[in-house]
């Protein structure tokens, strides 16, 4: 098997611990990645005095491939957030989240969603500013958003060729044209546009973004994949992982046409890092996407089926999800279930 470069960023907080669990997973899988390991986050300013170091950006350039584990971005002090920097700098245009139940009993069974949330544009350029009335310097804020058509056909192309390659039956375009007919309108558009192509190999329909979030709560197996604008696939990539439990089991990439990253939804947890108790998930399944996106996807599929059949164990569940294992005792347990050697 071709072995493959990728960077990793252990990341703050619990993200050595469960970067380590997920190395050690994808070690017994017999996964093809070669580590370029790259400090960032705190540990980026502990050794090179900065959040996102040159090194960092250099290793990614050059291998186009990363995990990242979650990096605490420092309050005050003057730092972007680095994530928002790192999506911007490898124009990362899509944000994937898929989202399936992973554990019986919860409030949904069996829902499998996948999200695919437009990364770079919307509101979510943030050109905003404040007019000031009278003695108010603050009176009236305005935001500007920007869609362009250019980018919506770009996160379009992207949701229909992952539903066509997934074996996904139908792509439901989110938007809010109704009212913002133009930001929100040309998304639409362009994105039926697309969709058009895929006629007869993946459905296509669309809906208001106020009314998804209605029927995600009350009859989320109509959604396959949900293809969003920037803002409202915040907020219902959110909705969609607490259908199915909550942050613990969220995996997401950033996919662009230089670079990919992926990691766990979740942040860097400081009430609980270096305990021992962090749930790994997260980062497994990000790992998983890795796969997938790489196209090593046997492997892929085994090192799910070895999650999955771990998960159903409560014995061997983390706290988060209802169980009592360690960090360590959950990766044992995928390991053994990948057939591999414990320590
Ligand atoms: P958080 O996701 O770190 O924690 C929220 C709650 O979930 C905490 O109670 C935590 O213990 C729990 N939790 C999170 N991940 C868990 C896991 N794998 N296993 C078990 N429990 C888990 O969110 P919070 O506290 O808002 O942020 C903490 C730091 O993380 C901040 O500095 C924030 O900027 C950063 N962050 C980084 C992200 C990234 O790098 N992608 C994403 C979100 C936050
Ligand atoms: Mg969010």
């Amino acid at each position: 098997m071709p072995r493959i470069e990728a960077t990793l960023i252990p990341g703050d907080g619990i993200g050595p611990e469960v970067t380590a669990a997920t190395l050690r997973s994808l070690e017994a899988l017999g996964a093809p990645f070669d580590w370029d390991v790259q400090p960032g986050g705190l540990a980026g300013i502990e050794v090179h005095g900065n959040p996102l170091p040159e090194p960092l950006l250099e290793s990614i350039r050059r291998t186009k491939l990363a995990l990242k584990g979650p990096l605490t971005t420092p309050v005050g002090g003057g730092f972007r957030s680095i994530n928002v920097r790192l999506r911007e700098e490898f124009q990362l245009y899509a944000n994937l989240r898929p989202n399936r139940t992973m554990v019986a009993g919860g409030r949904y069974e069996n829902i499998d969603i996948v999200l695919i949330r437009e990364n770079l544009e919307g509101l979510y350029v943030a050109f905003e500013h404040y007019i000031p009335v009278g003695d108010d310097p603050y009176a009236v804020a305005i935001s500007s958003g920007v869609n362009t058509r250019s980018g919506s056909t770009r996160i379009a192309r992207y949701a229909f060729e992952y539903a066509l390659k997934h074996g996904r039956k139908k792509v439901t375009i989110i938007h809010k044209a109704n009212v913002l007919k133009a930001l929100t309108g040309i998304f639409l558009e362009a994105a039926r546009d697309v969709g058009r192509e895929y006629e007869g190999r993946v459905a296509m329909d669309d809906r208001i973004v106020d009314a998804c979030a209605m029927q995600l709560v009350l009859n989320p197996w109509q959604f396959d994949v949900i293809l969003a604008t920037n803002l409202f696939g915040d907020i219902l990539s959110d909705e969609i992982a607490g259908l199915v439990g909550g942050l613990g089991t969220a995996p997401g990439a950033n996919i662009g046409d230089k670079a990919a990253i992926f990691e766990a939804v979740h942040g860097s947890a400081p009430d609980i890092a270096g305990r021992g108790i962090a749930n790994p998930l997260a980062l497994m399944l990000a790992a998983a996407l890795m796969l997938d996106h790489t196209g090593n996807i046997e492997l892929a599929h085994r090192y799910r089926a070895a999650i999955d059949a771990t998960l159903l164990n409560r014995a061997t569940r983390t706290r988060d999800l209802g169980g009592n294992a360690t960090t360590e005792q959950f990766t044992d347990a995928v390991v053994a279930q990948l057939g591999g050697a414990l320590p």
